[in-house]
């Protein structure tokens, strides 16, 4: 079986983390958010990865090599030369998405993030008879989604409406399908969109079904939501009793802590943390609901709560970092500096404090 990333986009959303890198790149839960993708497509049996790519190809593919050999699966790139949308790409990578097997494919956003229940939704498919299957899953705030409206018993799709102004449901597209390949003869080559000319062209044929993912899932391509996603993750690596989180007495909830990081004495960590490869934690430090990036050196007794702290960035003693601070790479926060809410683009120094949510540049 084959799948198909979307990997385009600017992921303007999640900057200042994306001016360092692209965003299938930027960290989450320790781990490029492809990564997670990439993985789950793997344990089900898919043997070739095709990312539908826009812009710096190169970083990703170099990025990319390393993991095609550790997990033994081949990742190509089909790259535009304008942005082809969600749809576009599809046409573009036509001639790698379909060969002799004739069997369906994956297409996932690479913003999402869940536990991939994609075996269920190959059965799924096989069921309905259908020509292409999405995920859906209800949220609180539909519309800055794609709603789905379907019959309950069958999942079959009534209505698809990307990004509804008025309520229509909340059940939501979760950004991962299957689709055979005959849906490739509907989309041509040219910047097009999933969501608004595909899904509701083949839903008004009822060959559009939809299934209710089970368990936690989230798009990550904006800060307060990828801060919110790290808790889902870990509240399920939590349930499924997995070993990869953090125990010891200084440590309280969820917490993932890369082996390669030291932490020293009198710190509280938790709940919600990652901390990185290579991270250093001095005595007395507090960390809540954050993520603290590869490299990173948090000094004594700072305090850091809903945030992120961008890769080989510091944080000064007794500082105060809060309210979705977003540090890009390489930023030095000073001693007893205060951040709420600060944005801050990479490489700077913070010398004074933030008092309120704004971009520093
Ligand atoms: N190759 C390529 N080219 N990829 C693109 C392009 C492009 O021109 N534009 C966007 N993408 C990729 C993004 O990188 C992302 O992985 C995916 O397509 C969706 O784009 P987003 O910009 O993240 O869309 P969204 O979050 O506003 O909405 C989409 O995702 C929601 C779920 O998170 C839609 O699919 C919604 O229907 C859905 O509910
Ligand atoms: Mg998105």
């Amino acid at each position: 079986m084959k799948a198909l990333i979307l990997v385009g986009g600017f992921g303007t959303r999640l900057r200042p983390l994306t001016l360092s890198v692209p965003k299938p790149l930027v960290d989450f839960a320790n781990k490029p958010m492809i990564l997670h993708q990439i993985e789950a497509l793997k344990t089900i049996g898919v043997t070739e990865v095709v990312l539908a790519i826009n812009y710096q190809p190169e970083v990703m593919l170099n990025f990319l090599k390393e993991y095609e050999k550790r997990l033994e699966i081949k990742i190509t790139c089909s790259q535009e030369t304008e942005p082809l949308g969600t749809a576009g790409p599809l046409a573009l990578a036509r001639e790698k998405l379909i060969d002799d097997s004739g069997l369906p494919f994956f297409v996932l956003n690479s913003d999402v993030i869940s536990e991939y229940p994609l075996k269920q939704m190959i059965e799924f498919h096989q069921g309905h008879g259908g020509e292409a299957s999405i995920m859906v899953t209800k949220v609180d705030e539909p519309s800055k989604y794609g709603v789905v409206v379907m019959e309950e018993t069958t999942g079959k799709v009534e209505k698809f409406v990307e990004k509804p102004k008025i309520f229509v449901g909340n059940k939501i597209n979760a950004g991962i399908y299957l689709l055979n390949p005959s849906v490739l003869d509907r989309i041509e080559l040219r910047p097009t969109s999933i969501e608004k000319e595909v899904f509701p062209e083949i839903a008004a044929e009822n060959k559009l079904y939809a299934m209710v993912l089970p368990g936690f899932w989230m798009d990550i391509g904006q800060p307060k939501d990828y801060i919110t996603g790290l808790r889902l993750y870990l509240d399920s690596l939590q349930k499924n009793s997995s070993p990869k989180l953090a125990t010891g007495p200084h440590i309280v909830g969820n917490v993932l802590v890369d082996e390669s990081a030291v932490t020293g004495e009198g710190c509280l960590i938790g709940p919600d943390v990652a901390i990185g490869p290579g991270c250093v934690i001095d005595s007395g430090v507090r960390l809540s609901c954050c993520t603290v990036m590869r490299g990173v050196h948090i000094r004594k007794h700072a305090c850091i709560s809903n945030s992120i702290i961008g890769w080989h960035s510091t944080v000064g003693r007794w500082a105060h970092v809060e309210n979705t601070t977003i540090l890009g790479e390489d930023v030095h926060v000073g001693d007893e500096v205060y951040s709420n809410g600060g944005v801050v683009l990479p490489h700077k120094e913070i010398k004074s404090s933030i008092l309120k949510p704004e971009i520093v540049m």
